[in-house]
């Protein structure tokens, strides 16, 4: 399987969770990721998922959390208010880019193509490169200005990926509905994965 390389930014929304699995599936994986944290997207990691980063870098940190294996690919952290950075022009080689979770102020920004902060320009030279832009938004219930928001960023041609998780695989534990997600998102980038079965259709005659 050839590396990816791909920009995943995290911002303050709940569910860290999905940006952890995301992250450790594309290491495992040996990929290349090109991270992003919001001040809000770092404070999620520490509350939900228990980053240390007084004590330890991200990548200690999911190695930590889901072992060694998340060494297999290559992981380098950018600031967010870095707009020198080379994930803010178009003429790097970066094949897509996921914000998990996406918050509603950080959906709002890319909407209106603000750039004001590098996760925001990325999304907007992500966009305008026509590469795959995908949304793990997460709020509930949503207002008008934010289901514009999400109508805005979807004709722009971003993918809108809800953080809803589904039960039809029998997850057993939070990191089962994590995987979920993060195997949706592997699909729309077309990385091989097993972070899920597959529906292959009932096993009983319950529809029936
Ligand atoms: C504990 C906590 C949970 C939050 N959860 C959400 C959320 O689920 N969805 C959302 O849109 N905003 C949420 N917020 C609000 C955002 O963090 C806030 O709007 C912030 O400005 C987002 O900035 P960012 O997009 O640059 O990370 C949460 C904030 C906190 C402190």
């Amino acid at each position: 399987m050839s590396r990816k390389e791909l920009v995943v930014a995290v911002t303050g929304a709940s569910g860290a969770l999905y940006a952890g699995r995301l992250l450790r599936a594309l290491l495992c994986g040996g990929h290349l990721v090109h991270a992003v944290l919001s001040r809000y997207g770092r404070y999620l990691l520490c509350e939900e998922l228990g980053w240390q980063p007084e004590k330890e870098s991200l990548l200690e940190f999911l190695a930590r959390l889901y072992g060694e294996d998340v060494r297999a690919g290559e992981l380098r952290e950018y600031g967010v208010g870095d707009l020198t950075s080379a994930l803010a022009s178009g003429s790097g080689s970066t094949e897509g880019m996921v914000v998990v979770p996406c918050s509603t102020k950080t959906l709002s920004g890319i909407a209106c193509g603000a750039s004001s902060n590098l996760i925001e320009r990325a999304a907007d030279v992500t966009l305008k490169e026509r590469r795959p832009l995908i949304l793990v938004v997460r709020e509930t219930p949503l207002n008008l200005i934010q289901l514009r928001n999400l109508v805005a960023v979807a004709e722009a041609g971003a993918i809108v990926l809800p953080a809803m998780p589904a039960f039809y695989q029998q997850p057993k534990t939070f990191d089962d509905l994590g995987d979920f997600i993060a195997g949706r998102i592997c699909n729309l980038l077309h990385i091989p994965h097993q972070l899920f079965p597959s529906w292959t259709g009932p096993t009983d005659t319950h529809a029936q």
